[in-house]
C-alpha cells in the first residue's frame, strides 16, 4: 500500500535529486490571469517564465499542483474523473530539454515507481501542418529498450499539449502509459484506444509559443512540463481500478456510507477477498461481481466525494470563494448543490455537506495547510449553502416531476428554457443540476430558450464570465500592465485609509478593469473611496519609478513588503517597489509585470465597492 503523502514524496524527492527545487503549490484561483477560471494545470501558474522570465527558484521546479478541470464534470461519477485533483510536475525551464527529460521520466517510472516495463507503453506526435513529426522523441524512447510496437504516433488532438485559454508556450508531447489490468496478460502491440491502458504521465515538450487560433511560432525558450496526475498513479500502484479506493477519497466513502446507511463496497464479498480483515481500507481493488447492484448509489457517493472536495479545496483556499452566482463562485455553487441532491438520493436526509468537509480537510490538510487556517471559512459557508438550498430543493424537484408528467403526456422530449430558468430563479437549481436530471429521465433541456431567458431577466450577466476566455494566459499588454500596477497602488491605498488588516484576497484584470478582493468588514463609505482614488492618482501624477529587486521571502517580510502569498515562488521573491526611500508608497511581493513609470497610466477611478463574501469587499475600477 502506497500512500498520497509517500508517492508526493517520492516524485519530489526523486527529482530534487535531479536538481529540481520544490515549490509550493499556487492557488486554484489563477492571479491576475483572466483568462480561465481555474488552475488547471501545473505549468499554468509557471506561464511567465515558460516564457522567458526568470524564476527566482532556478531553471529546475517540482510540485504538486491544486488543479480544478470542469471539462469532464459530466463524466464524474465513474471510477476515474475528478473535478479537482492534484498534478505531480516538474519543468525545465530553459535547461535540459527532450532527450534528458524522457530519460529522466523513464527512470522515474521504473527505477522510482519500481513499475513493470514490460506494462509500458508510449505516444508521440505525428506532426502536422505546424509542426514536425517527432521522430525525437520515438527514437530516445527506441534507445531506451521501448518496443517499436509499445511507441504510436498519434495527431494533434491526442499528442498536442496547449494551456486552456488562447494561447501561451505549448508543443507536441510524448505521453506515458501503464496496462492496468491484471486479469489479462500485456498486448504486445499498443493500442491507445483501449482503455486497460491508462495514462499514467506526461511530457510537454514544449517548443512553440501559440499566437493565436493556428498560429505557432517557435519558442525562444524550449522547456519541458511533466505532468502526472497523483490519484490515477496511486490507484495503480495499489492495483485498484478504482480512484475512489486509494487513501485520498477512501475514508470520505467510508463517512458517506455512515451518513446514508449505504455500503460501496458488497460486504460480504470485500471481507471474502481482503481474507476476512475487518479492517476498512481496502488492501487490494475489490471486485465487485455483481456490477449492476448498487451502481447508482455507488455512481452518488463518487459524485458527493469528487463534488465535496473540490468545493472545500476551492473554498479553503487562501483566495478563498464562497458559493455565489457567478464564475468560481458558480463553480462552487454547482458543486455543493449537485452533492447535496446525490445525497437525498441516497437517503442522507440530514445536512451532511461539513461532515463530509472535516473528513476532506483532515486529509488533504496536512498537504495543503491553508484548509485548516480557512477552515471557519469552508464550514460557514457549507452550512449556509445547505440550508438555503436544503429549503428548496424539495419543492423545485416536486415542480420538476410536475412539468416532465406534462411533457411526457404531450409526447416532448425538452425541458424547455422557461421551465428550466423558473427551476433556476425560484428553487436555485443550477442548469447542470436539471440537465442531470431531465438525462435521468430521459428528456433534454433547451439549452439555448435556458440563455434567452436567462439574459431576458438579466439576472446575471455572464459577458464576465464570457471575457474571461477572451484574453491570452500571457496577456501582458501596456493596458494589463497598467492594471497589474494600479493593483499595487490600490492596495497600499486602502491600507492607508482603511487599516493594516486589509489584504489582498483575490484579484483579476483584464484590458477593460482590474477586480480587487479584500479583507475589511464593511461598505466602504464615499468619502474613503474618495480618499483612495486621490491617494493613487496622486502616484501616478509624481510619475514615480517602479523597481523590482530579489530576495528571499523572509528578507521581504523584513523589509515591510506585503504579500499573503508570500510563500509561492519557493525561496526566493521578486519585489515590487513603486517610488523608493521616503516616497516609497507600495513594495509587494509579485511575479509582476508592471510598469517602469506610474506617469502614463492613467487617471483611476472606482467604479464600483460592493460585498464580495462574508468579510471580503469587492473593488472595480478603471483607468481613463
Ligand atoms: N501540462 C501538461 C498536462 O496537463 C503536463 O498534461
Amino acid at each position: 500500500m502506497i500512500t498520497a503523502k509517500e508517492l508526493r514524496q517520492k516524485y519530489i524527492d526523486f527529482f530534487k535529486a535531479k536538481g529540481h527545487t520544490p515549490i509550493p503549490s499556487a492557488s486554484l484561483m489563477p492571479e491576475n490571469d483572466p483568462s480561465v477560471l481555474f488552475t488547471t494545470a501545473g505549468m499554468h501558474p509557471l506561464v511567465p517564465f515558460l516564457l522567458g522570465e526568470k524564476h527566482p527558484a532556478g531553471a529546475r521546479l517540482v510540485n504538486s499542483q491544486k488543479c480544478i478541470r470542469t471539462g469532464d464534470i459530466d463524466e464524474v461519477g465513474d471510477k476515474i474523473h475528478h473535478t479537482f485533483f492534484e498534478m505531480l510536475g516538474h519543468w525545465s525551464l530553459g535547461d535540459y530539454f527532450k532527450e534528458e527529460a524522457i530519460k529522466m521520466s523513464y527512470e522515474f517510472l521504473t527505477n522510482g515507481l519500481g513499475l513493470d516495463k514490460g506494462r509500458l507503453a508510449f505516444t508521440v506526435f505525428a506532426g502536422d501542418d505546424n509542426a514536425p513529426v517527432d521522430e525525437e522523441a520515438a527514437s530516445v524512447w527506441r534507445s531506451l529498450g521501448i518496443k517499436k510496437e509499445r511507441i504510436v504516433y498519434l495527431p494533434k488532438a491526442d499528442n498536442w499539449w496547449e494551456p486552456s485559454g488562447s494561447g501561451g508556450p505549448c508543443g507536441p508531447c510524448t505521453e506515458m502509459f501503464y496496462w492496468s489490468d491484471k486479469e489479462t496478460s500485456v498486448p504486445e502491440s499498443f493500442e491507445p484506444s483501449d482503455k486497460r491502458w491508462v495514462e499514467i504521465g506526461n511530457d510537454v515538450l514544449m517548443q512553440y509559443e501559440k499566437k493565436g487560433e493556428n498560429n505557432y511560432i517557435l519558442a525562444h525558450q524550449k522547456n519541458i512540463d511533466n505532468g502526472t496526475g497523483l490519484e490515477r498513479n496511486l490507484a495503480i500502484l495499489n492495483g485498484f481500478d478504482d480512484n475512489y479506493l486509494i487513501d485520498l477519497f477512501w475514508p470520505i466513502i467510508l463517512k458517506i456510507e455512515e451518513l446514508s446507511g449505504k455500503k460501496y463496497l458488497i460486504p460480504v464479498l470485500s471481507l471474502e477477498k481482503r481474507g476476512g480483515d475487518e479492517d476498512d481500507t481496502p488492501l487490494s481493488a475489490v471486485a465487485d461481481t455483481s456490477p449492476k447492484l448498487g451502481e447508482d448509489v455507488k455512481r452518488s457517493m463518487r459524485i458527493i466525494a469528487d463534488h465535496l472536495r473540490a468545493a472545500v479545496m476551492i473554498m479553503g483556499d487562501d483566495l478563498g470563494i464562497a458559493p455565489s452566482n457567478v464564475d468560481q463562485g458558480y463553480v462552487v455553487r454547482k458543486l455543493i448543490r449537485r452533492a447535496i441532491r446525490h445525497g437525498r438520493m441516497i437517503d442522507i436526509q440530514e445536512n451532511f455537506t461539513d461532515k463530509i468537509a472535516a473528513v476532506v480537510i483532515e486529509i488533504m490538510g496536512e498537504a495543503y495547510p491553508e484548509l485548516e487556517r480557512n477552515r471557519k471559512f469552508i464550514m460557514d459557508n457549507l452550512v449556509a449553502e445547505e440550508e438555503k438550498f436544503g429549503k428548496t430543493l424539495q419543492e423545485g424537484l416536486k415542480v420538476f416531476h410536475e412539468s416532465i408528467k406534462t411533457l411526457k403526456h404531450e409526447s416532448k422530449n425538452a425541458v424547455d428554457g422557461k421551465s428550466a430558468f423558473d427551476l433556476y430563479q425560484s428553487y436555485g437549481f443550477p442548469l447542470e443540476l436539471t440537465k442531470e436530471l431531465a438525462k435521468e429521465n430521459g428528456l433534454e433541456v433547451d439549452e439555448v430558450g435556458f440563455e434567452e431567458e436567462f439574459k431576458k431577466h438579466q439576472e446575471l450577466s455572464r459577458t464576465a464570465a464570457a471575457g474571461k476566455f477572451k484574453g491570452g494566459l500571457a496577456d501582458h499588454s501596456e493596458k494589463v500592465t497598467a492594471y497589474h500596477t494600479a493593483t499595487h497602488l490600490l492596495n497600499a491605498a486602502l491600507r492607508q485609509v482603511l487599516g493594516e488588516h486589509v489584504f489582498q484576497k483575490g484579484s483579476n484584470i483584464t484590458e477593460e478593469r482590474l477586480r480587487f478582493d479584500f479583507s475589511h468588514p464593511e461598505k466602504m463609505t464615499a468619502e474613503q473611496i474618495k480618499q483612495v482614488e486621490d491617494l493613487v492618482n496622486e502616484i501616478i501624477q509624481k510619475n514615480v519609478a517602479v523597481e523590482c529587486a530579489e530576495m528571499t521571502a523572509e528578507e521581504a517580510k523584513v523589509r515591510g513588503a506585503i504579500g499573503v502569498f508570500a510563500d509561492k515562488y519557493g525561496e526566493k521573491v521578486k519585489v515590487y517597489s513603486v517610488g523608493g526611500g521616503d516616497i516609497c508608497f507600495s513594495k509587494e511581493i509579485c511575479g509582476g509585470p508592471h510598469v517602469e513609470r506610474t506617469g502614463g497610466m492613467g487617471h483611476f477611478r472606482i467604479i464600483k465597492e460592493e460585498a464580495s463574501s462574508a468579510g471580503v469587499r469587492r473593488i472595480k475600477a478603471v483607468l481613463e
